[in-house]
């Protein structure tokens, strides 16, 4: 039917993204819910509320709700995705009950998963398809997945990194690890209050991250001043840091992701060795973005590693995308 509209919905750790197959990614906002403390009423999302975190008077929390790649908070989830869903209504999306498409970590267990339905069913969806984050990384990374050769993906999100190694549409070997960029950005607060005694919030970490944070790869030192809280004076101090600190600092998280995509890789049939040596890895996720790490990972596996055309789209669009493969199917099961 014409109105029976669905929506690919990439309900990432660290943001929220949302795309449908006629307009394209329609919304994408970071994975942040600004409260009242004690009504719990929902007073901003997404950028609004990110600007927020650690900035707030105690009568107001700035949360995200998701962490570790699942749901950590169901109710601000599902209050979240019905701000979502009003949004994209309010801007003339007519999407009125339809049909989602939802990713989630290969490593979520069937509770997680039904609490990732369960929430998207709370925003007004008619229902709620899932997906697993790596096929949908690897569809919109335009990757011939339909195919019997293979397509291998890591994508580096805030809160997972998955790897998998897709084929003929089915996963043949993958890996799910509780590491991403959230996990770097604790790394390099938990790096300054050790070495500096200074105390910093979860932005200015992000922002150290992208700025100064490499993988262990030789590069032209770059230096930053930073704002935190003198743990033994209590009073602000700026630090001055610079990349080689913050590279050490990060360095066992990023070969932690080595090891796994290693260990994946190892578990690949042979017959598909061969092409991976021939395609090699696409990366995908924000995580991939840490500099030098495309150019780090290619000389550690001796395969090549290419960076994703939208890195940090290619889930939602490929979770839209599959919308396609998913409705044939409906069509077999007479839905
Ligand atoms: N330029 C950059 N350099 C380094 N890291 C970056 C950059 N841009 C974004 N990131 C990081 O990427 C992460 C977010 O990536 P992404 O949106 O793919 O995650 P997500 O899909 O929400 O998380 P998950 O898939 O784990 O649920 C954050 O940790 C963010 O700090
Ligand atoms: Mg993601």
């Amino acid at each position: 039917m014409f109105g029976s509209t669905t929506i690919g919905i990439d309900l990432g750790t660290a943001n929220i993204l949302v795309y449908s197959k006629s307009k394209g990614i329609i919304l994408n906002e970071p994975s942040v819910v600004a409260m009242d403390a004690h009504t719990k009423d929902v007073l901003a999302i997404g950028t609004e509320a990110k600007n927020m975190i650690g900035k707030t008077p105690a009568s107001i929390v700035a949360i995200r709700p998701m962490r570790d790649g699942v749901i950590a908070d169901f109710d601000i989830t599902s209050g979240l995705l019905r701000e979502i869903m009003r949004r994209i209504n309010a801007s003339g999306g007519g999407f009125k009950k339809p049909k989602v498409v939802v990713c989630t970590p290969t490593g979520a267990t069937s509770v997680e998963r039904r609490a990732i339905s369960d929430a998207v069913s709370s925003m007004g969806a008619r229902s709620v398809v899932l997906i697993e984050e790596p096929v949908a990384a690897a569809i919109g990374a335009e990757l011939p997945v339909d195919e019997p050769i293979a397509n291998t993906i890591v994508d580096i999100g805030g809160g997972t990194t998955e790897i998998a190694i897709i084929s003929y549409g089915g996963v043949v070997s993958s890996t799910s690890i509780r590491t991403g960029g959230d996990h770097i950005d604790e790394e390099i607060i938990a790096y300054i209050r050790k070495m500096y005694n200074v105390l910093i919030g979860e932005s200015t970490a992000e922002r150290i991250k992208m700025e100064l944070g490499y993988a262990p790869i030789p590069h032209a030192e770059a230096t930053m001043e930073i704002r935190g809280r003198d743990l033994l004076t209590g009073l602000p101090k700026v630090v001055t840091i610079s990349s080689n600190e913050i590279q050490d600092a990060i360095s066992e998280l990023l070969n932690r992701v080595l090891e796994a995509i290693r260990l994946t890789l190892e578990k690949c049939p042979a017959e598909l060795s061969g092409d991976i040596v021939d395609r090699g890895i696409i990366l995908t996720g924000g995580g991939a973005l840490i500099h030098g790490l495309q150019e780090w990972l290619t000389s550690q596996i001796d395969v090549p590693v290419h960076m994703a055309p939208n890195p940090m789209e290619s889930v939602a669009i490929g979770t839209g995308k599959s919308l396609e493969y998913i409705e044939k199917l409906d069509k077999l099961s007479g839905k």
